[in-house]
C-alpha cells in the first residue's frame, strides 16, 4: 500500500518551520487527502513511526533531525455554511493559510477575525495554540473542528467544551488530546458585527487614522500595519512569534514585583491574577537586541527569538535557556516556552 504514497526519506523541513532550522525527517508525507491519511496510518511500518503533525511550522522548534514521519497536513478548502440566526458559520480545512482564510473571510461578507490578521501558520493550527492577538483568541470564535483519531480510525466532532482552551493551551497539546489530528475547523462569527479596540495599542493606532466607524477590513489592515512595525516577517527573518507565554503570577506575587519595580507591565485577569508582560521581563534584563551564537533576540520586541542564519534548535534552546535563567534570579518568574520542542 506504502508504495502509492509519495514518501520522502531523509527530507529537509527548513522551509517547513518559520525557524528556518536545518533539520530533517525520518520520512515526510505531504497530506492532501483523507484518504492519504487513512492509507499511511493503516500501514503498520508507517503507524509504528514516532509521529509528528506539522502544519504551517510556526509554533514550532525542531531541536535536531526527527526520526519518524512527519505527516505535513496540506488540505485545503473553505466554505461559508448556512449558519444560524445569530452566527455566520465558515469552514476551512487545515492545511489552509491562516492569514489568507481571515482575509477571504472579510472579502465573503463575514467579518469576526480580522484582528488576527497575519498570524502565521494554518487553520488546523489555530486550535491547537487557542491563537490570539489584540484581544481576540480562536476560542471566542470556535464553533466545532473535525478530528481524525489515529487510534480508532474514526473522524471526531469536537466542540469547545471538548478542545479544553485556554491561554494559548488546548487539550491537543495535552496527553488527553496529543495524537488527535485536526481536518478541519469551523469558527461562528456573529452577525450583529462591532470593532473589537479593548486592546489599547489597537485602539490608539485606529483612533490615529481618524477613523470614527473603522470596518472590519480597516481594523485587519491596521493589526497588519502594527504586526508589521513589531514583528519579524518569518520569509526574512527566522521566527516563531513570542516564544514565551506571558506568565501569570497571583495579585500578591503582582504587588511585591510592583514595590520593587514600579513600571512593571501587568493586567488583571478575571480570577485576580495578574498576567505580566516577558517582552518588558526580558527587555528590563537588557536581552533585547543580543545574541548568543546564531541565535538572538529581535531588536523591536524582547518577546520574540530569531535566528540571526544558520541556528540550530541547540542554539535557540540556550539563548531560551539564559534568559529564562536571568528573568527567575532577577523577578523570580519563570518563563515558559510557547512552541512545541520536538
Ligand atoms: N514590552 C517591552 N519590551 C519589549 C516587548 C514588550 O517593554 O521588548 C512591553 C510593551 O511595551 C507592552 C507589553 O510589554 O507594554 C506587552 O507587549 P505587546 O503589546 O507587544 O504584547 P506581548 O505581550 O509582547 C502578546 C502576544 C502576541 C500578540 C500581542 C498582541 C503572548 C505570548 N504574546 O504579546 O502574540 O500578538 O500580545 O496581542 O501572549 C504570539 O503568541 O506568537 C504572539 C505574537
Amino acid at each position: 500500500m506504502h508504495s502509492n504514497l509519495p514518501l520522502r526519506h531523509h527530507f529537509s523541513l527548513r522551509s517547513l518551520n518559520t525557524f528556518g532550522i536545518d533539520a530533517c525527517a525520518g520520512t515526510y508525507l505531504r497530506v492532501e487527502s483523507t484518504a492519504q491519511l487513512r492509507a499511511a496510518l493503516a500501514d503498520p511500518a508507517l503507524a509504528a513511526l514516532p509521529r509528528l503533525v506539522l502544519g504551517g511550522g510556526s509554533n514550532l522548534l525542531l531541536t535536531g533531525d526527527f526520526p519518524g514521519l512527519v505527516l505535513h497536513i496540506a488540505l485545503q478548502g473553505r466554505e461559508v455554511l448556512d449558519g444560524d440566526a445569530l452566527h455566520h458559520h465558515v469552514r476551512a480545512a487545515a492545511g489552509e493559510n491562516w492569514h489568507q482564510f481571515v482575509q477571504w473571510s472579510l472579502a465573503q461578507g463575514v467579518p469576526g477575525l480580522e484582528n488576527l490578521s497575519l498570524i502565521p501558520g494554518t487553520v488546523g493550527a489555530a486550535p491547537i495554540q487557542n491563537i490570539g492577538a489584540y484581544g481576540a483568541e480562536t476560542k471566542d470564535f470556535f464553533h466545532s473542528l473535525t478530528a481524525y483519531d489515529p487510534a480508532s480510525g474514526e473522524l471526531v466532532v469536537m466542540d469547545a467544551a471538548a478542545c479544553r482552551f485556554a491561554y494559548r493551551d488546548s487539550v491537543f497539546k495535552q496527553e488527553a488530546g496529543r495524537g488527535l489530528i485536526i481536518m478541519d475547523v469551523t469558527f461562528a462569527l456573529p452577525r450583529a458585527w462591532r470593532p473589537n479596540l479593548r486592546y489599547a495599542e489597537l485602539a490608539q493606532a485606529v483612533a490615529e487614522q481618524g477613523m470614527a466607524q473603522a470596518s472590519a477590513q480597516q481594523v485587519a489592515d491596521t493589526v497588519i500595519a502594527v504586526r508589521r512595525r513589531k514583528l519579524p516577517d518569518p520569509a526574512e527573518i527566522g521566527n516563531a512569534g513570542s516564544f514565551f507565554k506571558n506568565p501569570v503570577v497571583s495579585g500578591g506575587q503582582c504587588a511585591q514585583l510592583l514595590a520593587r519595580f514600579p513600571a512593571l507591565v501587568h493586567h488583571k485577569q478575571a480570577d485576580g491574577s495578574e498576567k505580566l508582560a516577558a517582552g518588558w521581563l526580558i527587555d528590563q534584563c537588557g536581552w533585547k537586541g543580543r545574541s548568543l551564537g546564531a541565535a538572538g533576540v529581535y531588536e523591536k520586541q524582547a518577546l520574540v527569538l530569531v535566528n540571526r542564519g544558520g541556528a540550530t534548535g541547540a542554539d535557540v534552546q540556550r539563548l531560551a535557556q539564559a534568559i529564562q535563567d536571568d528573568v527567575e534570579a532577577r523577578f523570580g518568574v519563570w518563563l515558559e516556552p510557547e512552541p512545541v520542542f520536538v
